[in-house]
Order: structure tokens, then C-alpha cells, then sequence
């Protein structure tokens, strides 16, 4: 795949106010026609909360386990992103059209922007949230890394726009609250990275128990094991590795990068962690969601 000029660090565009990459931004329309079946899962999460880790633990569920079947495409193909879409390379929609059933979808999009057919079908959702802290420190690499991103100027500049729901797909405070209301009226299974982190396992149970499915404790150990953070970092079909270096450069920052709770702590400086805390406990005020920032 050749990068054509005008990918590099395009602006962020707003769709019904939300700010999003150029290109996704242009897939949401022709994605309001999607046809759901009702037995697509659906993966949402806010960038950076671990997306990709539950992609490879469910598509290890539904390939029985078996290593060279889930090697048998990158992560990206393997679970289609719904708005994904870029000069040169097959947009999300495409994917999907190849995607034989039952199929595993991902989407970072936030309620207003959801095809209607997702929620009126009750396809199954599992969100994956994770602590602000490490989604800003993990999301301001990766927008440093992949170039479809804008610049993201200076960490402490960034941060400044993650508070402010100015970076892509907007407010991380509205994206993890408003998933977490659908709960009521939706199939949403609503994990915690922190969680998965502290004891994968017990979550892993709780993915097979909302799929209806079980399987033998040695197994679901097979599943840890493959799906740990160092043997994904080594795993070319679920590091994006295979993504051209001019899109994702790994030697500015690995997408795997370090796969842990409280890495915040080496970037935050005493008076950002203060300012922080400060708008995150206005902005969070009243809502039942509590998250660790540590482990
Ligand atoms: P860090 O940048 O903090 O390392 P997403 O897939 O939603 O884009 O999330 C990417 C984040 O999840 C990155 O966080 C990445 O390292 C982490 N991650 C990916 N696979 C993981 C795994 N198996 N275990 C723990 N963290 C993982």
C-alpha cells in the first residue's frame, strides 16, 4: 500500500459535533446503512482502552482456540472497524462484506453516531473502559505514532484537549458514561481494562457466561496465556505491525506499547495530576462509575 500525500496528519472533522479523523469522518454516513445480523458482536470502547486485547480474546473464543486460525489474518481484518477508512486500503465497511458469520465488529464511536440498526437489533455489546489517566498517556503516543492522526502538539497541550473532548471521537467522561446508561436497555457486558489487568481470567469467564458459551478451566488458561501483553507485542498479527510504516510508526511509539495500569504516573507532572483531578471530580460528579488509576 502507497501512502498518498494528504493522509499524513490531516484535521479532525466534526460530525454531529463530534470530532473525528478526516477519513472516519466520511465513512459515518454510508455506515447508517448497515445491515447487523443478530448474532454480530459488537466491541466498543473508547482509542486506547484495550480494544485490541479484547478482539484477540474473542476471536480466540470463536475460532475454538485453535493459534493458526486466529494467525490467519491481522487483528483489523479478523474484527472489522466499522468507521475505519483510508486512501488505498479496504475502509471497514469493505471488510465486513468478507467477514463470514458469526462476526466480531469494533467500533470507538460514540452513541450519536451508532448505526441505528446495532442498537434497534440489540446486537450484543462488550465495552471495554479504562482509567482517563492512562487513556490520555496512551492515546497522546499513539496520535504520535499513527499519522492519520493531527499533531498532537505538547503532551501537556493534549491534555488540555482530552479534558476538553477536542481530540478524536470527543469526551472520554461522555463516551464511558453513556455506554455504561445503555446498560438499562441494552445487552452490554461493561468490562474494566483494570479488571482484565488484575485477573483476565475471571473477566474471560465473564465474556463466555455473556456469550452463553463455556469452556474447560485449562482452556480459558490457553486464553490468558495467548492473549498476555508479551505475547501479543511479539504476535505480528496483533501488534499492526503489518500496517505500513508511514501510517504507523513504531519506532516513535509501539502500539504495543506498554500495557499497563498506573503508567500515567511517568508522565503527569504533580501540577497536571492536580488540575486533572480537579475537572475530572466535576465532570464525573454523580455518576455511579468508579475506576482505578492504579492497581
Ligand atoms: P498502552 O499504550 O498504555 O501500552 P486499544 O487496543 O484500545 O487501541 O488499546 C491499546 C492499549 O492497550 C495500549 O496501551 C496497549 O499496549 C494495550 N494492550 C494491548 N494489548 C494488551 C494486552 N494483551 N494486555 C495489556 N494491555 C494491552
Amino acid at each position: 500500500m502507497e501512502l498518498v500525500e494528504d493522509t499524513s496528519r490531516p484535521p479532525l472533522k466534526h460530525v454531529k459535533g463530534v470530532p473525528l479523523l478526516k477519513y472516519f469522518a466520511e465513512a459515518i454516513g454510508p455506515l447508517q446503512n448497515l445491515t447487523v445480523r443478530p448474532d454480530d458482536l459488537l466491541i466498543s470502547t473508547y482509542p486506547k482502552s484495550g480494544t485490541t486485547w479484547m478482539s484477540e480474546i474473542l476471536d480466540m473464543i470463536y475460532q475454538d482456540c485453535k493459534l493458526e486460525k486466529c494467525r490467519r489474518a491481522p487483528i483489523y481484518t479478523r474484527v472489522p472497524f466499522l468507521e475505519f477508512k483510508c486512501p488505498g486500503v479496504p475502509s471497514g465497511l469493505e471488510t465486513l462484506e468478507e467477514t463470514p458469520a458469526p462476526r466480531l465488529l469494533k467500533t470507538h464511536l460514540p452513541l450519536s453516531l451508532l448505526p441505528q440498526s446495532l442498537l434497534d437489533q440489540k446486537v450484543k455489546v462488550i465495552y471495554i473502559a479504562r482509567n482517563a489517566k492512562d487513556v490520555a498517556v496512551s492515546y497522546y503516543n499513539f496520535y504520535n505514532m499513527a499519522k492519520l492522526h493531527p499533531d498532537p502538539g505538547t503532551w501537556d497541550n493534549f491534555l488540555e484537549n482530552f479534558m476538553d473532548g477536542k481530540v478524536s471521537y470527543g469526551s472520554w467522561y461522555q463516551h464511558v458514561k453513556e455506554w455504561w446508561e445503555l446498560q438499562h436497555t441494552h445487552p452490554v457486558l461493561y468490562l474494566f481494562y483494570e479488571d482484565i489487568k488484575e485477573n483476565p481470567k475471571k473477566e474471560i469467564k465473564k465474556v463466555l457466561e455473556f456469550l452463553g458459551r463455556s469452556l474447560p478451566e485449562e482452556t480459558v488458561d490457553f486464553i490468558v496465556h495467548n492473549t498476555s501483553f508479551k505475547k501479543m507485542k511479539e504476535n505480528p498479527m496483533a501488534n499492526y505491525t503489518t500496517i505500513p510504516q508511514d501510517v504507523m510508526d513504531h519506532d516513535v511509539s509501539p502500539f504495543m506499547r506498554k500495557g499497563i495500569t498506573g503508567d500515567w504516573k511517568n508522565t503527569f507532572t504533580v501540577a497536571q495530576n492536580e488540575r486533572f483531578d480537579a475537572h475530572y471530580a466535576k465532570t464525573m460528579a454523580g455518576c455511579a462509575l468508579k475506576f482505578r488509576f492504579e492497581l
